[in-house]
């Protein structure tokens, strides 16, 4: 009971993000950003006015996640199986990288973040990739925040393009059966050598991976809010943090 007041209480009130233990910082959060359209809906828009909502939001979170000393960040911005909504959102959805990055890629620089994407480039437009490369080269060497943008990126392709990788090399003699380890799999991921996410935040009520970092979200916190991602605030990311701060991590030990 009291308990449950605690927790109600402690949610509604305004957290100064310098009150969050520093020690505690997740290393690595992922967010499913979800909730564009039904938040347009509500306001009687159109889908892709939640869109760029969404990516108003995309920036605030960016620059909480650096201000607590976060060090990856990884946002799903478009999964494989998006390409099944209509063509002229898709076509939106691949304007909004270049959008984002005019306006944020100074910005982003001087925040010294690293910006990275992982996901099947071969599939995205022209103009989408070129804004996204651009990006990435022009940030590699960047060693703040890392701000992994996870498009066109789906875990199950991922971990069978994997395996597949890995088989090629059993099969011309470069690694042996007795090699294949849970240390050493996840090289073959796009997440490549990036740490599993200790936290992972989905927004608007959905609670579903959808395809999401399948072998890395193995003992990450899942966090969800009924908050759509266009209203998801700093104010929202801190309680997230706080209550991760509060959970006991036991990874099947005691
Ligand atoms: C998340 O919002 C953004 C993408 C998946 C690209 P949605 O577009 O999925 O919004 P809902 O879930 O329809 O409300
Ligand atoms: C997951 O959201 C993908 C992104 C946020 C990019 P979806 O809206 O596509 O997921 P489902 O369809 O509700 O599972
Ligand atoms: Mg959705």
């Amino acid at each position: 009971m009291i308990g449950r007041f605690l927790k109600s209480f402690r949610r509604n009130e305004e957290i100064d993000w310098n009150s969050l233990s520093k020690e505690k910082i997740p290393e690595h959060v992922a967010v499913i950003m979800d909730g564009n359209g039904r938040w347009a809906k509500r306001h009687g828009l159109p889908r892709i006015a939640g869109h760029r909502a969404g990516m108003e939001t995309v920036k605030k979170i960016i620059k909480a996640a650096d201000r607590l000393g976060v060090k990856v960040l990884t946002l799903y911005a478009f999964s494989t199986e998006n390409w099944k909504r209509p063509k002229e959102e898709v076509d939106f959805l691949m304007k909004l990288p270049q959008e984002f990055l005019l306006i944020e890629l100074d910005e982003l620089i001087a925040r010294n973040v690293q910006v990275r994407m992982m996901g099947w480039k071969e599939d995205l437009p022209a103009h989408t990739l070129k804004a996204v490369e651009e990006a990435v080269k022009k940030t590699e060497h960047n060693t703040g925040l890392i701000l992994n943008f996870a498009l066109n990126y789906g875990s199950r392709r991922e971990m069978i393009e994997g395996f597949k990788k890995m088989a090629g090399e059993i099969q011309s003699g470069r690694l042996s059966i007795d090699q294949i380890a849970e240390e050493q799999f996840p090289k073959y991921l796009h997440t490549g050598r990036l740490p599993d996410p200790d936290l992972m935040i989905r927004t608007s009520g959905e609670q579903r991976i959808s395809n999401f970092m399948l072998w890395q979200l193995a003992y990450t916190e899942l966090w969800f809010t009924d908050v759509f991602w266009p209203e998801f605030t700093e104010q929202h990311f801190y309680q997230a943090i706080r209550d991760y701060q509060h959970r006991g991590r036991r990874y099947g030990g005691l």
